[in-house]
């Protein structure tokens, strides 16, 4: 019976894992592409990036499909990250339209507001 129940808690435990692991991928994400003057974000979206950084870009972003925000409707977030991911494979393809987009949905006001805890 003892030995049941410790299995029954050690399963819990592992199920748990990946809801953290996708709790945080937000606050990865931004901390490894957005954040700050030198971001890759800020580097692509002002010309500045190469293609591979480009590239790197994309790969950060798609890594918010499937995740949670702290706040707001589930649906608007979805809604945000798919523009989101479609616009970053749009600027790491090249051309200014892609950056464009890239710069409309990666507007860190407007999703913040929606879904960032203050
Ligand atoms: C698609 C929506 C979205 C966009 C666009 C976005 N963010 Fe965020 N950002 C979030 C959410 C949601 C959080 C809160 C994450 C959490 O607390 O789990 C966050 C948190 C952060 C954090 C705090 C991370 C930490 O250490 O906890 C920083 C810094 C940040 N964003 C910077 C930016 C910058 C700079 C931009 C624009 C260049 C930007 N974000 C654009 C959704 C977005």
């Amino acid at each position: 019976m003892k030995i049941t129940k410790n299995l029954l808690i050690a399963l819990a435990a592992f199920a748990l894992v990946p809801a953290i692991a996708k709790a945080d991928a937000i606050e990865d994400v931004m901390k490894g592409a957005f954040k700050g003057e030198t971001s890759l974000f800020k580097k692509v979206t002002t010309n500045k990036g190469s293609k591979d950084e480009a590239a790197k870009l994309a790969e950060w972003c798609a890594k918010l499909k499937g995740t949670t925000p702290p706040k707001g409707d589930a649906a608007s977030w979805t809604k945000k990250v798919d523009a989101l991911i479609d616009a970053s494979k749009a600027a790491a393809r090249g051309g200014a339209a892609g950056v464009a987009a890239l710069r409309n949905a990666g507007n860190c006001k407007s999703c913040h507001q929606a879904h960032r805890e203050d």
